[in-house]
């Protein structure tokens, strides 16, 4: 069983939901008054939570979704990006949200950003689920955090282990065996 797999839970569910409520509170506050907002999604990760959080803005938005991997080359430009999935809608003048399952080196997110606000997006913001301050390996800050987590193997809530656990409606921490 798949439960098994898992050494420890980090955030249950109905934990999960009432910290995703208090951000998304936040988000709405800070884009009351904004429009033509638009949620982008990075693929895979980001397509639960990012459900999640947009059920619990009470905002206009659109929503789009990319699937871009960086290379985990040191020198940032948005060429380090790969981008197997473009977004389908014009960004010109939009505010972006930004939802990503998890920040580590910050590569990703840093390289994403400069191509979208090269694209004439008003605003970039990004809401992550899950910050792991530890990996960094660039200057990246999210704008909106939902947990801080530790260096560890997580999956679940969306974040996968060689496309797997992504369903678990939970984040634990993957027992070494799983993946040594
Ligand atoms: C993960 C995650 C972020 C990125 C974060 O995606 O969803 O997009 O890595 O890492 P970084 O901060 O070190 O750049 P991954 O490439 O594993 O693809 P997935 O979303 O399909 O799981």
């Amino acid at each position: 069983m798949k439960h098994n797999d898992i050494e420890k839970v980090l955030f249950e569910k109905d934990e999960i939901a009432r910290r995703i409520k208090e951000v998304a509170k936040k988000i709405c506050e800070d884009y009351k008054d904004k429009k033509d907002i638009l949620v982008v999604g990075i693929l895979k990760g980001s397509f639960i939570f990012m459900s999640d959080l947009v059920r619990e803005l009470d905002l206009d938005i659109s929503v789009d979704f990319i699937i871009a991997s960086s290379y985990g080359n040191r020198t940032i430009t948005s060429g380090d990006l790969k981008i197997t999935k473009d977004l389908t809608c014009d960004i010109t003048g939009k505010h972006i949200i930004i939802a990503e399952d998890i920040v580590d080196s910050g590569i990703t997110l840093k390289a994403l950003q400069s191509l979208l606000s090269g694209r004439g997006a008003a605003s970039i913001k990004v809401c992550a689920f899950l910050d792991k301050k530890e990996g960094r390996l660039v200057d990246f800050d999210a704008d909106y955090i939902c947990f801080d987590v530790p260096n560890a193997f997580l999956v679940g809530y969306g974040l996968d282990y060689a496309e797997k656990y992504r369903e678990l409606p939970y984040v634990g921490i993957l027992k070494k065996e799983i993946y040594e």
